[in-house]
C-alpha cells in the first residue's frame, strides 16, 4: 500500500523506477501515514540520517512525502507532518531534513521548513530540481 502510494504520486506510477530504500525497514525508521477509510492517503518516512547542514545535530532525512492526487490540499500532508515532528522529537530527534522537489517548496515552508540557500540541483533519481530543506525540532546545541 505505502509503495503504491509513492510509486503513483511520485513516480508517475511507471513500475520500473524504485519505490523502497535500504532503510526502509531499520529499527530506527519512521513511516508516518493517514487513512481515509481503508485507504492510505498520505505518507511520510523518516531515516535516521545527519544532515548536509548542522551535522553535529541528531537528524532524520525525510522521503518520500505524498498525498494522492484527489486530497490534495485539504491539510493532511502538513497534519502527517506535525504528528511526525511530535514523535520524533520524542525520540531526541533535533532536526529534520529532505532533499525537497522545488514544485514542493511552498508546501514545506507552510509547514516551518527553511530552504538553504545555494543547494539547488537536479535529482538523479526523478531528473527534477530540488532543494535542500530543514528545520529544527530542538534548540540546536
Ligand atoms: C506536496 C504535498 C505532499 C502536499 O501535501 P498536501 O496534503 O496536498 O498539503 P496540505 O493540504 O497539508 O497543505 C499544507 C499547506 O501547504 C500548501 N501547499 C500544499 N501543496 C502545495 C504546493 N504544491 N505548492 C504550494 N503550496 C502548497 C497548502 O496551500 C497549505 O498552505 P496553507 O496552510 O497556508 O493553506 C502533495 O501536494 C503531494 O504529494 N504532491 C506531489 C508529490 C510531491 O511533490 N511530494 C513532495 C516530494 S519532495
Amino acid at each position: 500500500m505505502l509503495h503504491e502510494l509513492r510509486r503513483r504520486v511520485l513516480r508517475g506510477n511507471n513500475p520500473e523506477l524504485s519505490v523502497a530504500d535500504p532503510r526502509d525497514g531499520d529499527a530506527t525508521t519512521r513511516h508516518f501515514g493517514g487513512f481515509v477509510d481503508d485507504r492510505l492517503v498520505v505518507s511520510a518516512s523518516f531515516y535516521l540520517a545527519s544532515a548536509p547542514v548542522q551535522e553535529h545535530l541528531v537528524s532524520y532525512q525525510l522521503r518520500y512525502m505524498a498525498t494522492d492526487f484527489d486530497v490534495q490540499g485539504r491539510g493532511y500532508g502538513a497534519s502527517v507532518l506535525v504528528i511526525a515532528f511530535d514523535e520524533l522529537r520524542a525520540l531526541g530527534t533535533e532536526q529534520v531534513w529532505a532533499y525537497a522537489r522545488d514544485t514542493a517548496l511552498n508546501f514545506y515552508v507552510a509547514t516551518g521548513w527553511t530552504i538553504v540557500e545555494g543547494s539547488e540541483f537536479i535529482s538523479a533519481e526523478t531528473q527534477l530540481p530540488h532543494s535542500i530543506i530543514v528545520k529544527l525540532l530542538a534548540d540546536a546545541k
